[in-house]
């Protein structure tokens, strides 16, 4: 039996909420399996500002790279916004991404089959269902390139000066390309075998070695299908033909994008969980699509199954423990099949409304009944 570390991190406005619940339900898999979990809750984000001014302690990140798994609520809020760069909570998701060399996030879209009607899509769209997984590469680009601002002596056209001028640059290396789109390749495998690489190719030259070092990889998947696609196309097949896309592997910025539109496809967002990994054998760290949502924060109305199907990616991805997540996986199937819903996915008035906590107790209902 085994004791596994988690670090928690509830960060903002429902993190705190949705870890609770998710918590819960992982203590739900001890009891079952015999194995035990040991929670550490450290701080990161706007609650690690308010205690430290440091939106990402070290001893945050010393407790994360000394855990199995890391699990995350959200961060930010408006009473940090005007904070400048550096010291804005967003900094401790990127500190941790970087720190803990978390350079694939795996986002996955899902439109479950009972929540299909809270699609904005048409049915006709919609077709077979929905289900495409974005792996955006995390640790690279734009993110992390060197960025600056300074006062410019040059003028416009019209001869008015142009005043400040920004940049923020984006690069990729061959292995940090290479690394990402083994990931890709790797799930198109355990999936349809399909794989859509995601880029600008005609305009960026980080784009076209990205095509370049995925002629190579390809080589070594020669079952799995390539298509390229530019990203402004990207953005307008995933509302024409969704259903027939599967694994899409992408930078970090057209990643972070294209992973909200996907979400929003699926109509429920509060439902999409998330993994950020680095290499086998180091913690990963799991966290919910949606954010902070301070507005709803302390009110009961966060859905926490997101994060309850994020900690179902810790199990097979980070804890061996795969029939676990299926479990977890079938048990927010059966919920939401009885009729269950938090308030951001019920359809109409028919649907039985639950808050956070109530939701939580059905979800550990369903997997204490399943066999
Ligand atoms: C996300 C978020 C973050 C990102 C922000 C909060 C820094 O939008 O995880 O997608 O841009 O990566
Ligand atoms: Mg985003």
């Amino acid at each position: 039996m085994a004791e596994y570390k988690i670090a928690v991190i509830p960060g903002d406005g429902i993190g705190a909420e949705v870890t609770k619940s998710a918590c819960a339900v992982l203590e739900e898999v001890a009891k079952r399996t015999g194995n035990s979990f040991a929670f550490t809750e450290v701080l990161a984000g706007g609650a690690a500002i308010d205690a430290t001014g440091d939106p990402l302690p070290e001893k945050t990140l010393q407790i994360a790279k000394e855990s199995d798994a890391v699990l995350l609520g959200a961060v930010g809020g408006p009473k940090w916004d005007a904070l400048p760069g550096k010291q804005r909570p967003e900094a401790a998701l990127l500190g941790l991404r970087k720190g803990l060399g978390l350079y694939a996030n795996l986002r996955l879209a899902i439109l479950f089959p009972q929540l299909r009607s809270a699609s904005p899509l048409k049915d006709e769209i919609i077709g077979n269902g929905i289900n495409i997984m974005i792996v955006r590469e995390l640790t690279g680009g734009i993110y992390f390139g060197k960025r600056g601002i300074e006062a410019s002596s040059e003028t416009l056209e019209d001869g008015s000066p142009k005043g400040m001028e920004a940049f923020d640059v984006e690069t990729y290396s061959e292995g940090e390309i290479r690394r990402i789109l083994k990931v890709g390749f790797v799930l198109a495998m355990q999936r349809k075998k399909k794989l859509i690489v995601v880029d600008k190719a005609n305009i960026l030259e980080t784009s076209r070695l990205w095509r370049k070092v995925t002629e190579e990889v390809r080589k070594d998947y020669p079952e799995v299908e390539v298509e390229f696609m530019y990203v402004d196309n990207a953005s307008m097949q995933l509302l024409r033909r969704p259903s027939s896309m599967d694994v899409i592997v992408t930078s970090n910025m057209f990643g972070d994008i294209l992973s909200d539109e996907a979400g929003m496809i699926t109509g429920s967002i509060g439902m999409l969980p998330s993994a950020s990994l680095g290499d086998p054998g180091k913690p990963g760290m799991y966290e919910p699509v949606h954010g902070s949502a301070p507005d709803i924060a302390g009110t009961g109305k966060a859905n926490p199954l997101a994060t309850i199907l994020s900690c179902a990616m810790m199990l097979r991805s980070s804890l061996d423990l795969a029939a676990e997540a299926d479990r977890i996986e079938q048990a927010v199937q059966d919920v939401l099949a009885q009729g269950y819903r938090t308030a951001d996915i019920a359809e109409d008035e028919k649907a039985q409304i639950l808050t956070t906590t109530q939701m939580t107790e059905k979800v550990i209902e369903a997997y204490r009944a399943l066999a």
